[in-house]
């Protein structure tokens, strides 16, 4: 981590990787901002879900599910029930970095079904899946909530192709993407009224200070989200609001004017051209893409090419 930090924090353009928001706090900032108004994304996946998940798993016959960046699982559910109404679910594999909101997120599902194996893996997905040895087959892989737009390309590229590697004949994977839209609706969803997105923003400092020692000061600090239209995507940026000077142990002190920032997350916004070239790079194909293209989300199939 230290290496990490030290690493984004001497490039010209300051930079944190967004795994860092996703303490047991940022976990349940991130909870609250899906229930925003703002926050399409969620709610619109979770319509896209409903409507879909009982057809396809019945037609894929999904014994296993596995779920990158999982979070809370409440969107999850509807593919569990989907895969329970056709008597062939034995297995949850929801994968996280956040580790005691992960364990929160197994217990609850062990409760709500009885029948069904979880086995919880933390993992920092840019670098393994850290998967059970053994997985019933056929298996949905399932990357929601646009997630993988928090990942640079290359980046994204090599995580759907550890993805792809880790698929057995008839698995699939099912993955969520945010569309490219009308400016002023992506900038307000992360921009929002109750400021709860510049607080999860700023928990990102309250985790460095934490895990390192380091001595950031939150309040010192202004939320900043703007949309990128050349690279499709929002940039967010927390914005030093006076000279100051940030200490953290192992390091040299990080110098930071007033006006500079450290850019924590960009959220890449896709069409289907896009997705394609992902898919395409990591040796997947788009087997389904049933939303309509004016849907402000899309949920993808994939499937080895
Ligand atoms: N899938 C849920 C949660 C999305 S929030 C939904 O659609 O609502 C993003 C989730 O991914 C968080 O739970 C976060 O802890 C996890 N996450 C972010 N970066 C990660 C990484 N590098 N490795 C593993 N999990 C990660
Ligand atoms: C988890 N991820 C897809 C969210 C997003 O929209 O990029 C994280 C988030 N950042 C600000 N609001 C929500």
């Amino acid at each position: 981590m230290l290496a990490e930090v030290a690493a984004g924090l001497a490039a010209p353009q300051k930079e944190l990787p967004p795994k860092y928001f996703y303490d047991q706090r940022g976990s349940e900032l991130f909870e609250e901002i899906t229930r925003l108004p703002e926050y399409y994304p969620t709610r619109t996946e979770r319509a896209l879900l409903q409507g879909w998940m009982p057809e396809l798993m019945a037609q894929l016959g999904t014994r296993t599910l596995i779920e990158l960046g999982a979070g809370s699982a409440e969107k999850s559910r509807l593919i569990l029930d989907a895969m329970r109404a056709t008597g062939l679910a034995e297995l949850y594999v929801p994968i996280d970095v956040s580790a005691s909101f992960l364990s929160q997120t197994a217990a609850k599902l062990r409760r709500e079904y009885p029948g069904l194996r979880v086995e919880p893996a933390v993992a920092d997905i840019a670098e393994e899946l850290n998967l059970p040895r053994r997985i019933p087959r056929p298996a949905l892989f399932a990357f929601l909530g646009s997630t993988i737009g928090n990942f640079y390309p290359p980046a994204a590229i090599r995580l759907l192709a550890r993805v792809r590697a880790a698929m057995a004949p008839g698995d699939r994977f099912l993955l969520g993407v945010d569309l490219r839209k009308d400016i002023a609706r992506l900038e307000a969803a992360y921009n929002d009224s109750k400021g709860i997105t510049a607080e999860f923003n700023r928990n990102m400092l309250r985790v460095l200070n934490h895990e390192l020692g380091a001595d950031f000061d939150p309040e010192a600090f202004e939320h900043r989200a703007f949309y990128d239209t050349g690279g499709h995507r929002i940039e967010m940026h927390l914005v030093s609001s006076r000279d100051q000077l940030v200490t953290i142990p192992g390091l040299e002190p990080v110098v930071l004017a007033r006006g500079e920032s450290i850019r924590t997350e960009i959220s890449s916004k896709y069409d289907r051209e896009s997705v394609a070239a992902l898919f395409e790079a990591a040796e997947l194909r788009i087997e389904a893409w049933p939303t309509d293209p004016t849907t402000p989300f899309g949920l993808v199939v994939g499937a080895p090419a």
